[in-house]
């Protein structure tokens, strides 16, 4: 474990729920939660460039050989065909994921604007070791909401029915036909068809908007050129049947620069007389104004998950992240475990944190989530938090070089945690980490990477194995 140095106390929180609906209420992952990072999680003393946050929240290291998925495309953001409550669905005796993919003859950095969405299928009984299959784009050319497809979840509904949710961003030009919005959330619905040979998908509807920032509790691009708005989830809570909820990454509504914006004594969070606390003045005079990370909420107000009511966030990362990517939010045993993913370089000002996945625990959709770890912080690439933080372009010299290995974790049924290689030891990956496996105490609120699975913690690469069936025997 680390050394503990000195730094504040974190914010006291509750777990305790609020009425996701009708309640207002958001937790707050405050500046004193995040800077228990280099508190409790950073070792001062270790030489340059090693890894300094302890074992049982570092990403295990990738082998620099790693195998890719397919020479076709690069592979990035994946989500597996799940239900309502997060299951892995095998359909027919094929297992389905979906991931964002850009033609491999583009260099990697730029794949963002010419995403899409692909798939790739196997069948439930192979090996964990076994290649998937990749089936091509997943929407005919031309029929989405925008130039660009970005993440989001897919969900099997009744019979053969496929419920895709997905974030259509426009980057310059828009494609004719399409309204050209910066970033919206959309949904379509088409169908899934598996044969003894193999898995296609067909008879995709009319794509719809359902969501767009409305400048209140979501930034718009007019009030910050940076704002984010994308990525939706779909669940249900089993206390509530029948109410499909949304979780999506947002901004904080507002101008920077604007009094609207800046960061108040409760987004700091600093308990009476800490005196490690900051002002608010001072935070303010940093510029964290344009760090304003939040995770969206909607519910479904039609049953075919096409009509969406809009409601506040549900937890806020103001004046400390900028980005609060691919929220997920996994029900065990009554606790709600909400997790994001997020970069050390959209931190604001004065707080340090790696790459990697952030958790939260509460007792409720809604509720004063509690940092697992103190922190949030619950698996990291290996990076030397005693430097400075790096933008991938643009690494100090002497860096960790895997700080950037793996990104876009998915959380999967059991605690398996699947992520895309990024950058190992220099060379770019775009295909899928071997999936590592988490183990959370809701009792404590902590958790801790598995060194017993696989290979010292590291198991087979792109293995998203599924933990429900529906239909047929086919391959079983
Ligand atoms: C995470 C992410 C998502 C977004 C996608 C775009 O890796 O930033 O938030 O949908 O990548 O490529």
């Amino acid at each position: 474990a680390a050394p503990t140095a000195d730094g504040p106390q974190p914010t006291p929180h509750t777990q305790a729920a609020h009425d996701p609906i009708s309640s207002d209420f958001h937790a707050r992952w405050t500046r004193a939660d995040a800077r228990q990072i280099m508190r409790t999680q950073n070792d001062s003393s270790v030489a340059r460039g090693e890894n300094s946050m302890p074992e049982s929240i570092t990403m295990p290291e990738i082998p620099a050989d790693f195998p890719i998925m397919t020479d076709e495309v690069w592979v990035w953001d994946t989500w597996s065909l799940t239900d309502e409550y997060s299951n892995q669905m095998s359909y027919k005796g094929w297992d389905v994921i979906f991931s964002l993919v850009a033609p491999r003859d583009i260099p990697f950095d730029e794949r963002h604007w010419s995403a899409r969405i692909g798939y790739f299928t196997r069948p439930s009984s192979a090996e964990p070791d076994d290649a998937w299959t990749y089936g091509g784009y997943l929407f005919e050319d031309e029929t989405s909401l925008s130039n660009t497809e970005w993440s989001g979840s897919a969900r099997l509904m009744q019979g053969n029915k496929v419920r895709v949710f997905y974030t259509a961003t426009t980057f310059g030009e828009k494609r004719p036909g399409t309204a050209g919005k910066p970033a919206v959330l959309a949904t379509v619905e088409g169908a899934i068809k598996a044969t003894r040979d193999g898995v296609s998908f067909s008879k995709f509807g009319e794509h719809l908007e359902i969501a767009e920032p409305d400048g209140t509790w979501y930034q718009t691009q007019e009030q910050n050129p940076y704002f984010s708005f994308r990525d939706p989830f779909t669940f249900e809570d089993p206390a509530t049947p029948g109410i499909t909820f949304m979780l999506f990454e947002g901004c904080g509504a507002g101008v920077p620069g604007t009094a609207r914006t800046d960061a108040t004594a409760a987004d700091l969070g600093y308990v009476d007389g800490d005196p490690f606390a900051e002002t608010v003045d001072e935070v303010n005079s940093q510029g964290v104004q344009w760090q304003r990370g939040n995770i969206g909420l909607a519910w479904a107000d039609s049953k075919d998950l096409t009509s969406w009511t809009m409601l506040p966030p549900i937890l806020t990362a103001y004046a400390v992240n900028d980005q609060t990517e691919r929220p997920q939010m996994i029900i065990e045993d009554g606790k709600y475990y909400l997790f994001t993913i997020s970069h050390q370089f959209t931190y604001a000002a004065g707080l340090r944190g790696p790459d990697g996945v952030y958790g939260f625990v509460g007792d409720g959709v809604r509720s004063d989530f509690q940092p697992l770890n103190s922190s949030g912080v619950v698996l990291g690439s290996p990076v030397d938090l005693n430097l400075p933080a790096d933008a991938p372009e643009s690494p100090t010299a002497g860096q960790n070089p895997r700080q950037f290995q793996a990104y876009s974790h998915y959380i999967q049924p059991g605690g398996l945690v699947q992520s895309f290689i990024d950058n190992v030891e220099g060379r770019r990956g775009g295909t899928l980490s071997p999936t590592v496996k988490v183990d959370v105490d809701g009792a404590t609120a902590t958790s801790a990477v598995d060194y017993s699975f696989g290979d010292d913690g590291l198991g087979p690469y792109a293995y998203l194995p599924t933990n429900e069936r529906k239909g047929g025997v086919g391959h079983y």
